[in-house]
């Protein structure tokens, strides 16, 4: 059984001076923005929801709403060569852009984050239709990602002002995802710590739970990571930088690749993995291979759960405990030909930590993965 280490109690604070309700959306820029759509669709089982581009007066882009339960992603391409979204994509391929904020007050979030040294990405803007007002302001984190703060409290339109509703003929069903259980970051050598203290100073996040090198090594691959949580714990920010091991890092593979700091991996919740995941893969999404030796000791470090063990070993679904449940999880091999972004499939049994007992075997998966693709 692994122990967590937890950094900073709560502190003795009533007040939250950034209040956050929740992820709003999380948007990717990718290369066929129509094309991804599909893919998202028909692999994981979201959902159309809004689309915007030039038949609806955008000129310059397209962009497209999915959504899955309280999940909405948005997918963006460029119009032309000339784009910002155009150079995005050129350096770092399909990628997240935006881990959108759901809030109250939206200017007043933005007043917060930047008086708090947090640099402005887009002034607070007031976004109107007859479905109601939309309010927008945003912020820059590591590397190209921002956070978009989202005020929506007097809106009752599709998603929101310049959207229209995506009416589709093709409507694959669900795969029981739910909500973004959190978002990981992948940031430089010696990186971490000033990102953790972005996320302590502009947003008011804490510091829940760390992993050191010791933690998180294999005989190659080695990491560290600091988990930031807002006040109410319904955003977590894992942040990651690459250590020193005898070969390459996962987190330097990814820098490498993405060609800069960015999101690694997102992570969505349901509420019956086995279900979940056998469906995906009938989709086709692809997931890590977990050595069968790993379910031969899992039991006795885990204890006793609700599940059988022979459709998660089949599966590849990891099993972790921590002093309030456990809970079961899964990775997506990359879902581009980069080795950059992938997403895990989590359920939550109680446990509120992130899988610390299963790095060991999760690293060496991945580390199969990297030695395929000569990059070890
Ligand atoms: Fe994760």
């Amino acid at each position: 059984m692994n122990t967590i280490t937890l950094e900073n109690p709560a502190p003795q604070v009533s007040t939250d001076f950034m209040p956050l309700l929740g992820t709003d959306y999380v948007e990717l820029y990718v290369g066929n923005a129509k094309q991804a759509a599909h893919y998202y669709k028909t692999a994981f089982g979201f959902q159309s929801l809004a689309y915007a581009g030039p038949e609806t007066g955008v000129r310059d882009r397209a962009s497209y709403v999915l959504i899955q339960e309280k999940m909405r992603l948005v997918l963006t391409s460029p119009m032309h060569s000339d784009h910002p979204i155009a150079e995005h994509h050129k350096k770092h391929g399909d990628g997240v852009k935006v881990l959108a904020l759901w809030v109250d007050d939206a200017y007043k979030a933005y007043e917060e984050a930047t008086r708090r040294g947090g640099k402005s990405y887009m002034e607070p803007t007031t976004l109107t239709d007859e479905k109601g007002e939309v309010k927008l302001a945003g912020i820059h984190t590591y590397g190209e990602v921002v956070h978009i703060f989202v005020e929506r409290k007097n809106y009752q339109g599709i998603f929101m002002p310049g959207f229209v509703k995506w009416e589709s003929d093709y409507n694959p069903k669900p795969s029981g995802l739910k909500y973004v259980d959190h978002c990981v970051g992948n940031v430089g050598w010696n990186q971490m710590n000033p990102w953790v203290k972005f996320y302590e100073d502009v947003l008011g996040f804490r510091n829940i739970l760390s992993f050191d090198d010791k933690d998180i090594s294999t005989e190659y691959s080695a990491l560290m990571s600091k988990v930031m949580s807002n006040g109410n714990g319904y955003v977590k920010f894992p942040i990651n930088e690459p250590a020193e091991g005898k070969k390459k890092s996962q987190v330097e593979e990814y820098l490498d690749f993405y060609e800069g700091e960015g999101v690694q991996h997102i992570a969505v919740a349901t509420n019956n993995i086995i279900e979940t995941v056998t469906d995906l893969k009938s989709r086709g999404v692809e997931f890590l291979k977990i050595p069968a030796s790993y379910y031969a000791t899992v039991l006795e470090r885990v204890g006793q759960i609700d599940e059988d063990l022979k459709p998660l070993s089949e599966l590849g679904i990891l099993i972790d405990r921590d002093d309030e449940g456990y809970l079961l999880q899964i990775f997506t091999k990359p879902v581009e030909d980069r080795p950059t972004m992938f997403f895990e499939i989590i359920q939550r049994k109680g446990a509120r930590s992130f899988g610390k007992g299963n790095f060991k075997a999760l690293f060496e998966a991945l580390e199969l993965e990297q030695a395929n693709r000569g990059n070890l």
